[in-house]
């Protein structure tokens, strides 16, 4: 450990810029002697914190995704990585349990069926103090922390308690309900009282936003004015253990005791709840779109599916969030109705594998590897397929080459806080080509508006959408992806991290 692990005068280790998310900001490698290694992640969120981190003495608090293993701080290209451990059994109740068994399904409408087990949220809440503790240790005096996602959702008003020095910031990536879902937590007040830990909460969209302050109002009673919540006290640990935080106890925070007005004797503090719709690192997409080596294997990738006239491609985590059903069951009456025909159009499903552990994501697999394998029994002929399914995670490379290759990217979310896919798909088409068939309950489709927004609970129009994509002509095509483009590349994640940083500064 060098000087800057070292514990400073004022609590605290000696970094001014601390990031706290459940996934560490790198992946550990494995190399053919055996080795071990890590590499920086590739997603957008470390793309746009990394060079902050490099210039403000940052650090990253973060579980590195194994169980039953402590590891010791370490040093990566510039970030100091803070590793948290959590046991096999915090991995079931705390991170496939709470943050996915019930969170998860619970922010997402309930599309699959939210479990509430007290033990899980022990286990949650006791997680929530580990991170809490190990930022407090690794940050400086009066440092920046910003909290990611619903995993931490306490660590605001642990951390606050520990360290009233530090300035705070929190970011829900994924969408937060309203009111009347959220009402189903028997922990939503103690959430809430966690969340307000931070002086800044930042949302995907400005309906989020809304539901998380319509929430605080019914459940708190606190008032709020121009997204500024008046917070009147702080919960002890206690509280945030408890289902029944501040439940009418306390007139200032009790049901029924709903604020009307600011508080006057100035004894509150300002929590800021708004939107800050996240962006992909928009340059990185482009110049990959432009090199030679890429374009080439997007036409390889062509070839390969047997030069169908219409590519059409699925990008998603295997989630039941995501509407892969809802989309494959689209095209399959397409095909019945012969509408379409494998030899004209291929869909290209990339679902990466995600969270087995969970049950309602093992059923999901199976349901869509059998819904593939009946689709293409059914339609493929010798040389052509009507689903290529790729159960992979690949390099964004390949993932370019693939915006590349296809006609029309299908997001068809049920609920998503962002979907940035979407966006790297639009950042990709430098050419002008390509249509998004687009979600309406997607946080992308706030901005995206030139896309073909759909209902894809309605199958009719998912597949009026499909077929207006497969036809549209070249004209309308490129003059809607023009419009998308401004939109993507002048709001990149660069600006979504500096937009927040500089509103926490404000505020404080
Ligand atoms: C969503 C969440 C992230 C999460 C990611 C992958 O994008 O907002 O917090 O990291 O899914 O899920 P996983 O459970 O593998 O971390």
């Amino acid at each position: 450990m060098g000087e800057k692990t070292a514990r400073r005068p004022g609590g605290g280790g000696g970094y001014d810029f601390v990031v706290v998310a459940n996934r560490l900001a790198v992946d550990r490698l494995t190399y053919q002697d055996g080795s071990t290694g890590w590499r920086r992640s590739p997603g957008g969120l470390v793309t746009a914190l990394a060079p902050i981190m490099a210039e403000s003495d940052g650090a990253w608090v973060g579980w590195h995704g194994a169980a039953d293993e402590t590891l010791e701080p370490f040093d990566h290209e510039g970030m100091h990585l803070v590793p948290v451990p959590l046991s096999a059994l915090e991995v079931e109740e705390y991170y496939e349990g709470f943050s996915n068994g019930t969170l998860w399904p619970l922010y997402h409408d309930v599309i699959a069926r939210p479990e509430f087990h007290r033990h899980w949220y022990e286990a949650y809440r006791r997680v929530n103090q580990r991170f809490a503790e190990a930022t407090a240790a690794t940050a400086a005096k009066g440092a920046v922390v910003w909290v990611q996602d619903y995993q931490l959702q306490l660590v605001p008003a642990m951390l606050r308690e520990m360290r009233p020095d530090v300035r705070i910031g929190f970011f829900n990536h994924i969408p937060f309900p309203p009111s009347g879902l959220f009402s189903q937590l028997p922990w939503r007040q103690a959430v809430l009282r966690g969340l307000l830990g931070a002086d800044l909460i930042g949302f995907q969209r400005e309906s989020d936003a809304r539901n998380f302050q319509r929430a605080v109002r019914s459940r708190l009673g606190l008032y709020i004015r121009s997204d500024q919540v008046y917070v009147v006290s702080e919960p002890s640990s206690d509280e945030l253990g408890s289902s029944i935080a501040g439940h009418g106890e306390d007139p200032a925070r009790g049901l029924g005791t709903r604020r009307t007005s600011a508080p006057e004797d100035g004894g509150h503090r300002i929590s800021e709840a708004r939107a800050f719709p996240i962006s992909i690192d928009t340059e990185r997409i482009v110049a990959l779109s432009e090199r030679p080596d890429i374009i080439a294997r997007s036409q390889q990738i062509r070839r390969e599916l047997g030069e169908p006239s219409t590519v059409l491609l699925g990008v998603d985590r295997l989630d039941y969030t995501k509407g892969i059903r809802h989309r494959m069951k689209a095209l399959e009456e397409l095909l019945a109705e012969k509408a379409v025909s494998p030899e004209d159009v291929c869909l290209v499903q990339v679902a990466s594998p995600s969270r087995e552990g969970v049950e309602s994501y093992r059923l999901l697999r199976e349901e869509i590897e059998a819904t593939v394998g009946r689709i293409n029994g059914e339609y493929d002929t010798m040389a052509h397929t009507a689903i290529r399914y790729l159960h992979h995670s690949y390099p964004v490379e390949e993932m370019v080459a693939l915006y590349l290759a296809a006609d029309v990217l299908l997001v068809t979310a049920l609920r998503d806080g962002m979907n940035l896919v979407a966006k790297e798909y639009v950042a990709a088409r430098r050419d002008g080509g390509g249509v998004l068939v687009l979600s309406e309950f997607t946080g992308a489709a706030d901005q995206l508006k030139q896309a073909l927004l759909v209902n894809p609970h309605d199958v009719d129009e998912l597949k009026a959408s499909i077929l207006q994509a497969v036809h549209m002509d070249e004209e309308e095509s490129r003059r809607r992806m023009r419009t998308l483009r401004r939109q993507v590349t002048s709001n990149n994640v660069q600006r979504w991290a500096q937009d927040f940083l500089n509103r926490l500064e404000e505020l404080s």
